[in-house]
């Protein structure tokens, strides 16, 4: 399906009292996976994983999760009344097809159901095939290093095209590969674990490969009458910047891990974007050492900076250089995932605002940015952090399963209804933006 963009770039300079307004049809929404919010997934690799001891920060398994895939109803109700008229899911692969090359038609019929809610909501439907979580029988198999790891994937990713593609506006085939690659088989915190240098690079072909071949099945299944199914990835993209100003090392490996870290997926599967995907969470200092083999060589320093509640150092505006970074491929650009942990909502409301303004400079300068999902909707499951990080919009009582919209999820309202930023925002909660 076309996006509907209609509007000139760069948008017109506003006064300083107006609203600074994105193009029409600008969609504002928020993400969340199918194992970190579903709840009873219990057939896929997370869950013999997350119930090992010392595999959780917590010692918490996923479990119940949200209950989302029973609540789904009430949290896209949330979301619509919060002024969003997007959203960004996962399908849970090992639910489509519990059994090699068995498909369960009432889990099909279960995800219909789903995106049903959000086109009845007017919201438009973002969804990735795979976030993070593989079926236990692909991963007993070998999950990527295995040889038909593709064909397996390719197959999946037809059938979901086939059964759930009419409803659908955007497609994430693949959920942040570095961050899989480096997680699962570079430090090993997340199954299978496997670490060496032989996986990785193993891996990385093959998600490459995967890629392109879901990229291609879904245009072979979904193009027609001329419109093109819109489709890409979700990128975590990093913005690195020398520890030390005047040090060459730093600044030489600034630029490596900009490289691989950055731009090596889309290297190897140019012409295979119908966009781009950013995730947006980290700034990192680098500093170079070279004794520390175990961390890649380098430190991340965060310390004079504001930090989440994960440590991770918080600073939106280098989003417009992670923005300015990704035009390079002349795609339109969504950001498909951008957020941070703040149990209390202290640093939250002032954390999006100051982002969306950087959002609304870098579309002035004619980046062509379409959309923008907030991660999360709700509280949720954060991989070997448990449940210590709170990504919610709306906070989520994992006791009774009661939400409760964070002050944040009101602020971002005003954002999505005025289909941007109103001075008023600006002036109350920018007011004091340090960052
Ligand atoms: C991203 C993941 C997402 C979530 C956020 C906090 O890297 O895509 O599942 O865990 O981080």
């Amino acid at each position: 399906m076309a996006l509907d963009y209609l509007s000139e770039l760069p948008l017109p300079r506003p006064h300083k009292h107006e609203t600074r307004r994105f193009p029409e049809g600008f969609l504002w929404g928020a993400a969340t996976s199918s194992y970190q919010v579903e709840g009873g997934n219990d057939n896929s690799d997370w869950h013999d994983w997350d119930r090992i001891e010392g595999h959780t920060t917590d010692g918490a398994a996923a479990g119940a999760a949200c209950d989302q895939y029973r609540r789904y109803e009430e949290d896209f109700g949330l979301a619509a009344s919060l002024g969003q008229n997007a959203h960004r899911l996962s399908v849970e692969w090992s639910r489509i097809e519990p059994r090699e090359g068995e498909w369960d038609m009432d889990e099909v019929v279960h995800y219909r159901r789903v995106l049903e809610s959000l086109r009845r909501r007017g919201m438009k439907t973002m969804l990735t095939v795979w976030h993070f979580t593989l079926p236990k029988w692909f991963a007993a198999r070998g999950g990527w290093e295995a040889r038909d790891a593709v064909r397996l994937f390719e197959r999946y990713t037809a059938f979901l095209a086939r059964e759930l593609g009419d409803l659908v506006d955007f497609w994430i085939t693949i959920n942040e590969p570095m961050v899989y690659l480096v997680q699962s088989y570079g430090i090993g915190v997340w199954p299978p674990g496997r670490k060496g240098p032989w996986p990785v690079l193993r891996v990385f072909r093959r998600l490459v490969r995967a890629h392109r071949a879901a990229y291609r099945a879904l245009h072979e299944a979904l193009d027609r009458d001329g419109r093109r199914v819109q489709v890409g990835i979700a990128k975590n993209v990093i913005t690195y910047v020398p520890y030390r100003r005047q040090s060459l090392v730093d600044s030489l490996f600034v630029r490596l891990l900009n490289r691989l870290f950055n731009h090596q997926f889309f290297r190897k599967t140019k012409h295979h974007h119908d966009f781009i995907g950013v995730n947006y969470y980290f700034h990192y200092r680098i500093r170079y050492l070279p004794t520390k083999i175990s961390q890649f060589f380098y430190e991340v320093h965060t310390e004079n900076r504001e930090v989440s509640d994960l440590g991770w150092e918080i600073n939106p505006r280098a989003i417009f250089n992670a923005l300015m970074e990704m035009n390079r491929y002349g795609l339109p650009i969504l950001i498909t995932e951008n957020g941070i942990a703040n149990a209390d909502d202290a640093k939250r409301p002032r954390m999006i605002v100051a982002t969306i303004k950087e959002v609304y400079h870098a579309i002035r300068a004619g980046v062509d940015v379409r959309g923008y999902f907030h991660w999360s909707l709700i509280d949720n499951f954060e991989w070997e952090k448990g449940y210590t990080g709170r990504f919610g919009l709306v906070a989520v009582d994992f006791a009774t399963q009661q939400r409760t919209p964070r002050r944040s999820a009101y602020v971002y309202q005003e954002i999505c209804r005025e289909n941007g930023l109103p001075h008023t925002l600006l002036k109350f909660i920018g007011h004091g933006i340090r960052w």
